[in-house]
């Protein structure tokens, strides 16, 4: 399968709430409660969406892959890190979001939306960039590791009503990915 890799515009924000939605479920079950993922809104994700793909910060970037029928089923996202939460990240980017549909999985889309996201960093005078994930997900600490990120610290937060544990990735410096 071949994917399209581009900017998201505002157009985009419903599409991407879908697989947003989607994505959790398909991705977190077994992770997260079945109850709360089961009460994920694509209005309110929607609404979210619309919001973030208004900003304005040059820093900022959202990336949309298409399948062959133009239809997204993937994103990511990133900008300057953010100082939400009581670890700091210490990077100077931070990838906010990056989910793809199962459908879409392991066929490269991922490592493409990071090294369109990377470019994006290098491009604004980015050295490093991070992210947090959820420690038991696996999945995609083999992915980040792949790409070469490192692990780093842990914090425990209440997320869908229950208590998770998430670990931080750092590049640094980013790296270039062909
Ligand atoms: C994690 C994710 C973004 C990876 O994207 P992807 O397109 O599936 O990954 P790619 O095909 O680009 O994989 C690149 C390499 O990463 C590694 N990798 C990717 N997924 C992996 C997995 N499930 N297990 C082990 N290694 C994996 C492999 O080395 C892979 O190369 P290979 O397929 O040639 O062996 C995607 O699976 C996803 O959206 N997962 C669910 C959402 C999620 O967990 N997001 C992270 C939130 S912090």
């Amino acid at each position: 399968m071949s994917f399209h890799v581009a900017p998201a515009t505002v157009a985009d924000a419903e599409a991407i709430a879908r697989v947003h939605v989607q994505g959790w479920r398909e991705s977190y079950a077994g992770l997260l409660n079945p109850a709360s993922l089961a009460g994920l809104s694509v209005e309110e994700r929607t609404r979210m969406w619309r919001q973030n793909l208004a900003e304005t910060d040059p820093g900022r970037l959202a990336l949309v892959g298409r399948n062959r029928e133009g239809e997204i089923v993937g994103f990511a996202a990133g900008g300057p890190v953010r100082s939400e939460g009581a670890e700091p990240l210490g990077t100077d980017a931070e990838i906010y979001a990056i989910y793809l549909l199962d459908q879409a999985k392991r066929r490269g889309l991922g490592r493409t939306l990071m090294a369109g996201l990377f470019g994006h960093f290098v491009g604004h005078g980015f050295a490093s960039a991070g992210l947090w994930v959820l420690k038991d997900n696996e999945a995609a600490r083999r992915f980040y590791e792949t790409l070469g990120g490192l692990a780093g610290p842990e914090q425990e937060l209440e997320l869908c009503g229950q208590r998770v544990t998430e670990i931080v990735y750092r590049f640094e410096p980013i790296p270039v990915l062909a």
